[in-house]
């Protein structure tokens, strides 16, 4: 054995050697394609252990089949608990591959630098102490970079866009990938994905984070395994073989110790980190435990861009909001319809390349249909509008237009007692008044009186945040559906006042719910 400048334990490469047969017999058992690594890790790798120390790698039933799971597929996506070993598994299993398949490159990409390193430490670790007989020498051996005599490395790297580019890569280990930024890890997984198509393999391994991000998309693909022809596969649509282990899986962990977890941690935390369930992990506006609930339906229809999710009927009453935008390709313009008294989503509209004119014909086609299906002649639609800003040109379109060429009644929010603001038909949205609105979205979604529908609005709820003093879409998502429901909101509280059936409806509504204070600070401005 050599002990190399740094005091590490290493084997010099391309030394003469004499091996026993016993060696031999060793040596050709670690070899083996099929579970040489399953053999290897039981016998020579050695890993620390928070309280024992130095032990041996005794894999838990779930690690066996992980383990099984990195050798036999080429691409795979795990998602596991909290301290459950993943890294552990990922160093044997790559020193082993590393050091038992000739011309190799192996890629480590962890989220931090910290991650990267420690993963490298651990293979370290585990290298030093294999015997001669086992172990390849080394031609290189520092923190970022091991080259073993074969041709094999294992080269660590921070997860950036760039990661990996310009390498030829057999083998791809990205750890806790969920926790990559969303940009940076898309970039990455774009900018890799060609190399992998070239014959190479992938082990993404993590705790899940946000269900929409690069991880979660993987995941979920992975999960589609059902072919045209409705037979089952054992790999999901993208190729990737997805494999979960549960928290009660680790011999160490049972109900009590859920228990004390649960206490520590709170609930939300612990459905994420052990339970492996996809939460959403910012603060968002609706509690993470609901928006994961929610699931929204298929439309019953769709009208042009207009997607209907239940069919119009004269025993109820319509509220249409638009929330208008430039139409330029930006922001998207919104429509959202709710029945009342049910307070059922039945109708959405979104588009960003239409220009306000048109917009305000969406609105009226809307509003139209429902009249003539239920041949109220528009007698039971209300309709509103955003006024700020872009709104104002709505109303100058609307003004042009007709208003009475819209079916319904255009509802305008009233004017407060010495607010010296002229008179504009519509909703004004002033910082307090989107504070009211939201608070008032989140207690009747998650008291389950207001039932959302769409899937492209829940999509949006889930990246609906806290910001500062106020609630928004997180960067890179868009909330033109929230601001259009919440502007319904908003339209359905001033029908309150006049409408018998509304005021009984929403007010019995906010008498059942605690109106506790969810929100960020309330900055009043002037009422
Ligand atoms: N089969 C095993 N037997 C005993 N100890 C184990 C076993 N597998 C892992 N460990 C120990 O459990 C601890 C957690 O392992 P590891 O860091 O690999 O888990 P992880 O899932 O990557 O954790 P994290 O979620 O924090 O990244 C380590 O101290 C490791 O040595
Ligand atoms: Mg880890």
């Amino acid at each position: 054995m050599t002990k190399s400048l740094d005091g590490v334990l290493i084997k010099k490469a391309n030394q003469k050697e004499t091996f026993t047969t016993e060696h031999i017999e060793e040596l050709l058992l670690c070899t083996d394609p099929n579970d040489g690594y399953l053999y290897f890790m039981k016998n020579y790798f050695y890993i620390q252990h928070p309280v024992k120390g130095k032990i041996l790698f005794e894999p838990y039933e779930y690690q066996v089949k992980l383990l099984k799971s990195y050798n036999d597929h080429r691409f795979n996506i795990n998602m596991l608990p909290r301290q459950s070993g993943k890294t552990t598994c990922a160093a044997g299993y790559l020193l082993w591959y590393a050091m038992f398949n000739p011309d190799q490159t192996i890629l480590v990409a962890a989220h931090k630098y910290t991650g990267a390193q420690e993963i490298m430490q651990r293979i370290r670790y585990a290298y030093e102490l294999c015997p001669n007989h086992i172990r390849a020498g080394v031609v290189n051996y520092n923190k970022g970079t091991i080259e073993f005599e074969n041709g094999s490395r294992i080269v660590s790297q921070t997860t950036t866009g760039n990661t990996g580019r310009g390498m030829s890569i057999s083998l791809l280990y990205c750890d806790e990938f969920a926790f990559v930024p969303p940009n940076i890890a898309e970039e990455f997984w774009t900018s890799i994905s060609p190399t992998l198509a070239t014959g190479g393999k992938a082990i993404i391994t993590s705790t899940p984070n946000s269900d929409e991000d690069t991880f979660a998309t993987i995941w979920k693909q992975s999960q589609q395994k059902f072919d045209e022809y409705g037979n089952e596969q054992d790999v999901g649509s993208n190729g990737f073989f997805g494999y979960i282990s549960h928290w009660n899986e680790h011999p160490d962990r049972d109900d009590e110790w859920m228990r004390v977890e649960i206490g520590r941690i709170g609930e939300e935390r612990f459905r994420r980190e052990y339970g492996c369930e996809f939460l959403v992990y910012d603060e968002t506006l609706i509690n993470s435990l609901k928006l994961a609930e929610m699931t929204g339906i298929t439309p019953i229809m769709n009208m042009g861009q207009t997607r209907w999710y239940k069919k119009p009927s004269p025993e109820y009453n319509y509220v249409v909001a638009l929330d208008p935008s430039m139409g330029t390709g930006g922001d998207n313009a919104a429509i959202q319809v709710i029945e009342i008294p049910t307070y059922i989503q039945v109708a959405e509209w979104q588009h960003n390349i239409t220009a306000i004119p048109g917009q305000v014909r969406i609105l009226k086609d809307i509003c139209q249909y429902i009249a003539d299906i239920c041949k109220t002649g528009g007698s039971n639609v209300y309709w509103s509008v955003e006024n700020n800003n872009i709104g104002e040109a709505a109303l100058l379109v609307i003004n042009d237009f007709g208003e009475e060429n819209i079916p319904g009644l255009f509802i305008s929010e009233p004017i407060r007692k010495g607010h010296v603001r002229k008179f504009r038909k519509g909703f004004n949205t002033t910082h307090s008044s989107k504070i009211t609105a939201c608070a008032r979205l989140k207690t009747m979604i998650e008291n389950n009186h207001l039932t959302i529908n769409s899937k492209p609005l829940i999509s949006e709820l889930k990246n609906f945040i806290a910001t500062g003093s106020s609630f928004k879409a997180k960067p890179g998502s868009n909330d033109d559906l929230v601001s259009a429901i919440i502007l319904s909101l908003r339209v359905i509280s001033v029908m309150k006042d006049w409408d018998p059936n509304v005021y009984k409806t929403f007010n019995q509504i906010q008498a059942e719910e605690d109106y506790e204070p969810p929100m960020p600070i309330f900055v009043t401005s002037y009422f």
